[in-house]
């Protein structure tokens, strides 16, 4: 325990129950509590009070610079934090709320600036997730909440993971299960015209699309270089990533399989502790002794829901070296990809070139 708080541990049982109606207080007053939403957990703050939010940003040590996404249980918490709502704003919201999808506003005055990292738009999303609106309800406010990992690390995906960071330096955690999605919500910035898209997540670009029209996707996504200014702040830094050193490895199957087989059988040699992440139809090609299976290759949101998770229990067992298996950058897919790139930091490899 760093700085001595004692963390208390919610098992969620209901919205009536003594201990989430004292946790929903705590977080009206200034406290901070993790709480699960479908995408990661959440590290919640009251988003109108700077004192609250700083503390976010103390316990994370996140830079002050990356602004936060300020979560509503429904939209009349919206008008007051935005000084409009256009329409084909309003028409995600209708298409994707509550859901995973962040979207950029201008902010209005209500709205600190620490909350913002001193911009002048706000990131706002209604969460799907029925303790994290219960939590939001009662207690009143806006909650500014980044994910609960301490910053630069995987996203947590369950509660446990959130203890593994944050235990002695928040006041409450609620325990409410395995996050559905498991990656990050998609934030698009609405304030410019054509939209675009600042990080890919649960709502696909085409989902996006299929709703307003032409939306663009900002470059630190398709690119695999860090951006020196990238719009969404979040996006500069090396993220999502475990202490082992990870690789992505892309190219046809059978040259991905035969550069992992060699590479591992290096590490054995080396003594490097490696592990692969593959899909599940690969694991035979590697042995079970080198490889996880991160979910089926035709079903990227198993893969989503399973990545942060797997990189946790990488680094509990010691490995040094994680290989990922690319995956198709389609749907969620491309959430998936964005995560593993960051979490790799440029260690990319393109088999069978
Ligand atoms: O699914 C999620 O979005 C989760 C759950 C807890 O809701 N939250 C989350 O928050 O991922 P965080 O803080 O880890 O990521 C927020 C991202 C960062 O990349 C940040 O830079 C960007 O959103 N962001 C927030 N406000 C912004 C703004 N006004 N303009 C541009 N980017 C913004
Ligand atoms: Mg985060």
């Amino acid at each position: 325990m760093e700085n001595g708080m004692r963390t208390k541990y919610i098992e969620f049982t209901s919205e009536d129950s003594p201990e989430f109606i004292e946790a929903a207080m705590a977080l009206r007053e200034g406290r901070l509590v993790a709480f699960p939403t479908e995408t990661v957990y959440g590290l919640g703050a009251n988003a109108l009070d700077s004192n609250a939010v700083r503390a976010i940003y103390d316990a994370k040590g996140r830079p002050a610079d990356n602004p936060l996404i300020v979560h509503i249980a429904d939209l009349e918490m919206l008008k007051p934090l935005v000084t409009e709502i256009k329409p084909d704003a309003l028409k995600l919201i209708s298409a994707y709320w509550p859901g995973p999808l962040t979207i950029i506003l201008k902010k209005s005055g209500i709205v600190p600036e620490i909350t913002t990292g001193g911009l002048d738009t706000v990131a706002v999303r209604m969460p799907d997730n029925f303790i994290a609106l219960e939590l939001i309800k009662k207690a009143g406010v806006p909650v500014a909440a980044p994910s609960a990992n301490r910053s630069g690390k995987p996203s947590p995906t369950m509660a446990k993971h959130v203890l593994e960071d944050l235990d002695g330096r928040i006041s409450y955690i609620i325990d409410g299960g395995p996050c559905k999605v498991g990656v990050e919500s998609t934030v698009v910035d609405m304030t410019v015209d054509p939209a675009i898209i600042l990080r890919p997540g649960g709502i696909t670009p085409e989902m996006i699309e299929r709703v307003i029209g032409r939306v663009e996707l900002d470059k630190s996504i398709l690119g695999k270089k860090a951006v020196d200014r990238p719009r969404a702040p979040g996006m500069k830094y090396r993220h999502y990533a475990p202490r082992a050193e990870v690789y992505v490895v892309s190219g046809s199957s059978e040259d991905i399989a035969a550069w992992l087989r060699s590479a591992v059988s290096e590490d054995e040699k080396s003594g490097k502790k490696s592990v692969i992440l593959a899909a599940k139809e690969h694991i035979q090609e590697y042995g079970l002794e080198h490889a996880v299976s991160y979910g089926s290759i035709n079903n990227a949101s198993e893969i989503a829901s399973n990545i942060f998770r797997l990189f946790r229990e990488c680094d509990r067992m010691g490995t040094e070296k994680i290989y990922v298996e690319a995956i198709p950058r389609e749907g969620i897919g491309l959430a998936v990809m964005n995560r593993i790139e960051k979490a790799a930091g440029g260690r990319i490899i393109h088999a069978g070139k």
